[in-house]
């Protein structure tokens, strides 16, 4: 088990922040976490209001542009998406080549194929190499920002039809974010509780300040490189167990167990020293329960309550939060479920894989990557830490045949 090795680390040049916890990178209006208290704002909105009144469409507008768009706005907004949903040939084929793949790998790489054969891009793209970004440059990412939320959708639900070795269900501009992305991976129009937990799981996921991903994000637009491969590098950080990839891993774990009675034994094993992390359990920010995972906790009852518990997921995973909530391991490290914790649940019931949950986390957390690197070239500077280097110098070469 890799685990950590403390927040902070003794070496010959000083202190080293491990992880980077509490450094600032920059100033943001975008997100914002109260992780004492298990609080959420996108823009200044409460993540419940935005779950109970909003939608994907309208929280991704408040998210890339600042606020809520009046109707006309989101009218137009919508139509700007839904005539984006298509990809260019060249990333069909590379969804249709990497069929085998795991999705993460496929989106990663259908991003980056995009970008490349993407117009708007290549034109930004010789903007930046000579350090221009103006009004005009400004409008050519904002609308790169739009096609990328638009396509996210397509290029996971065409990863799965090509998988399963079925026909591609193109977009439907009638339907809604969610409710499309459920067809064209299906091929029929979505239960509409399903849809809404999908909507619910998108709005839920939008932005959440800077993780790993979305420093990566920064971390390659810094350089002035595009804004496909930045998405690309955010996903392959996603990927991770630590990160996005909890929720896969999450609904594995309960899925293994298949019993609630043995969630004590998954948790206790999670509490010895070298034993494995609880997948969905613990936050670099959050002290308390993640406002996320409350959110969908209660959709995930609606929907086992409408649909049923066959394989006993949601049992299992109510049985492992009683358990964590009760043991003076995760109370004395603050560590509450996650976002990650809850929400495959109903995904598996709908039939999704477990391989696209990460996906679908990327499907969402597009919009708050795009936000954030559109924010930090209003003021952008190359990002460029240092190690402390531990090892010797000026060591004697030695010829290969003399070692
Ligand atoms: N299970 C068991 N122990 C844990 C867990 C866990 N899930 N999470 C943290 N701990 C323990 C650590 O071992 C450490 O113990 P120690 O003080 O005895 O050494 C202590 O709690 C502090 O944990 P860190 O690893 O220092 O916390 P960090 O902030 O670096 O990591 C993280 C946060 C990665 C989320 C961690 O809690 C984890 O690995 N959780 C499981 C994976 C997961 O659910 N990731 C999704 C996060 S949410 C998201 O990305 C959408």
């Amino acid at each position: 088990q890799i685990r950590t090795s403390g927040k902070v680390l003794q070496s010959p040049c000083g202190p080293i922040v491990h992880g980077l916890e509490d450094v600032l990178i920059k100033n943001t209006t975008i997100s914002d976490i109260d992780g004492e208290k298990g609080i959420l704002w996108y823009r200044g909105y409460r993540i419940e209001d935005l779950a109970k009144f909003s939608n994907y469409e309208e929280v991704s507008f408040l998210v890339l542009y600042g606020r809520l768009p009046t109707r006309s706005e989101l009218k137009e907004y919508e139509r700007r998406l839904k005539s984006s949903r298509d990809l260019h040939p060249a990333t069909v084929e590379v969804i249709r080549a990497l069929a085998k793949a795991h999705p993460m790998f496929a989106l990663e790489a259908a991003v980056a194929a995009e970008g490349a054969y993407d117009e708007d891009n290549q034109k930004l793209i010789e903007a930046l190499r000579v350090g221009r970004y103006k009004a005009e440059e400004k409008e050519l990412a904002y609308r790169i920002a739009e096609k990328l939320i638009a396509k996210l959708p397509t290029m996971v639900a065409y990863h799965y039809r090509f998988s399963k070795g079925l026909e591609l269900v193109r977009p439907r501009d009638d339907l809604s974010h969610a409710a499309n992305f459920l067809y064209m991976m299906f091929g029929k129009e979505p239960d509409p509780l399903a849809a809404k937990g999908i909507d619910l799981y998108l709005i839920l996921h939008a932005d959440h300040e800077v993780p790993a991903s979305t420093f990566t994000a920064h971390v390659v637009v810094s350089t002035l490189s595009d804004l496909y491969s930045s998405v690309a590098a955010a996903i392959a950080a996603l990927k991770g167990p630590l990160h996005g990839g909890a929720n896969e891993m999450a609904v594995r774990n309960y899925l293994e167990i298949g019993d609630p009675s043995k969630a004590k034994e998954l948790v206790e094993a999670a509490t010895k020293p070298g034993g494995p992390k609880l997948m969905g359990v613990g936050h670099r920010v959050y002290k308390a329960y993640d406002p996320r995972a409350r959110i969908f906790k209660e959709f995930s009852r609606d929907y086992v309550a409408k649909f049923g518990d066959p394989k006993n997921l949601f049992a299992v995973a109510s049985a492992i939060e009683h358990e964590v909530l009760n043991n003076p391991y995760f109370q004395q490290r603050k560590l509450y479920p996650n976002v990650d914790f809850w929400s495959g649940i109903a995904f598996y019931y709908m039939g999704v894989p477990y391989e696209y949950f990460t996906p679908i986390f990327a499907v969402s957390r597009v919009v708050g990557w795009v936000a954030h690197i559109l924010e930090y070239w209003e003021n952008n500077r190359i990002f460029r830490p240092r190690a402390c280097y531990a090892g010797p110098h000026d060591l004697q070469y030695i010829p290969i045949d003399q070692r």
